[in-house]
C-alpha cells in the first residue's frame, strides 16, 4: 500500500464536498480499482482525485483513466439542455491529468458519437462514473454504451439521481433509467449521503447510485 496516497484518501473522505462524492473514492479504494472511465470530465478535479485514490493500491503507470467530455465543443444550447457546467478546454484538462503519471485517454465530443466510436478499444474496466449530460436521453445513451465495459466485478456509479420531482428538473437526472434497470441483471443501490441544495423553486435532493452486474446471473 502507498501510505502517502492512503493518507490523502483519508483526507479526501473527510473534506470532499458535496459529500456524496465520497462514494467515488470509497469505492475505488475498497475495490482497488485500476481502470477508470468517467463520462463528463469537466475540469478534471475529481479525475485527479480518483487516480490518486487508485494509487493507494497500484503504481501510477498501471492506472488507466478514460474520460469523455465535449470540452470546448459544449455549446450554450447544449449547456442549457444538459443542465451542465462549462468545462475548460481539452488541452488544459489533458495537461492537468497527465501530471498525475497515470495513463490518460481523453475523448472529446458528444458521447452519443464518441462512445460508440471508441468504446470497443477500451475493454473491461473496474470503475465507471456516469456524470456527463444530465438529460434523460443522454444518460440513457451513455449507460447503454458503458454497460458494455462492465465485467462481473465492475462498479458503475451514476450521479444525479434526483429524489424529488419538480417541473424545474423534469427530463433531467438518472432516476428514469435507474428505476427501470432489470433487477435480474443488475444490483442497484441508492447511496447515502443525499446532498440537499436550496433552490428558488424548492429543495434539490441528489444521490449517487451504485450499479453492479447481478452476481447470481
Ligand atoms: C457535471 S459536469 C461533470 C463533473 C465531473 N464528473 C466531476 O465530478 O467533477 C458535466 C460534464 O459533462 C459534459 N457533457 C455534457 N453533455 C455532454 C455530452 N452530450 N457529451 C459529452 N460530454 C457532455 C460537460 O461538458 C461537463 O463537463
Amino acid at each position: 500500500m502507498n501510505l502517502a496516497a492512503y493518507i490523502r484518501y483519508l483526507w479526501l473522505m473527510q473534506r470532499t464536498r458535496p459529500r456524496r462524492y465520497r462514494a467515488l473514492f470509497e469505492t475505488i479504494n475498497q475495490t482497488a480499482c485500476r481502470r477508470i472511465v468517467e463520462i463528463g470530465v469537466y475540469n478534471g478535479r475529481h479525475a485527479v482525485q480518483m487516480i490518486q485514490t487508485a494509487s493507494v493500491h497500484h503504481s501510477l503507470p498501471d492506472i488507466y483513466y478514460f474520460g469523455f467530455d465535449l470540452f470546448e465543443d459544449l455549446s450554450e444550447d447544449l449547456l442549457r439542455k444538459e443542465g451542465s457546467k462549462k468545462p475548460p478546454p481539452y488541452s488544459v484538462v489533458q495537461h492537468k491529468l497527465e501530471k498525475t503519471g497515470a495513463n490518460i485517454r481523453l475523448f472529446k465530443g458528444d458521447t452519443k458519437i464518441t462512445l460508440p466510436r471508441f468504446i470497443s478499444g477500451i475493454g473491461e474496466v473496474d470503475f465507471i462514473f456516469i456524470d456527463g449530460g444530465h438529460s434523460v436521453e443522454t444518460i440513457r445513451s451513455d449507460w447503454n454504451h458503458v454497460k458494455e465495459l462492465m465485467g462481473k466485478d465492475t462498479v458503475a456509479i451514476f450521479d444525479d439521481y434526483y429524489v424529488n420531482e419538480n417541473p424545474e428538473i423534469a427530463g433531467l437526472g438518472c432516476q428514469a433509467i435507474v428505476d427501470h434497470l432489470d433487477q435480474d441483471l443488475f444490483d442497484v443501490n441508492l447511496l447515502e449521503p443525499t446532498d440537499v441544495f436550496t433552490k428558488e423553486w424548492g429543495e434539490l435532493k441528489i444521490k449517487m447510485v451504485m450499479v453492479k452486474r447481478n452476481s447470481s446471473v
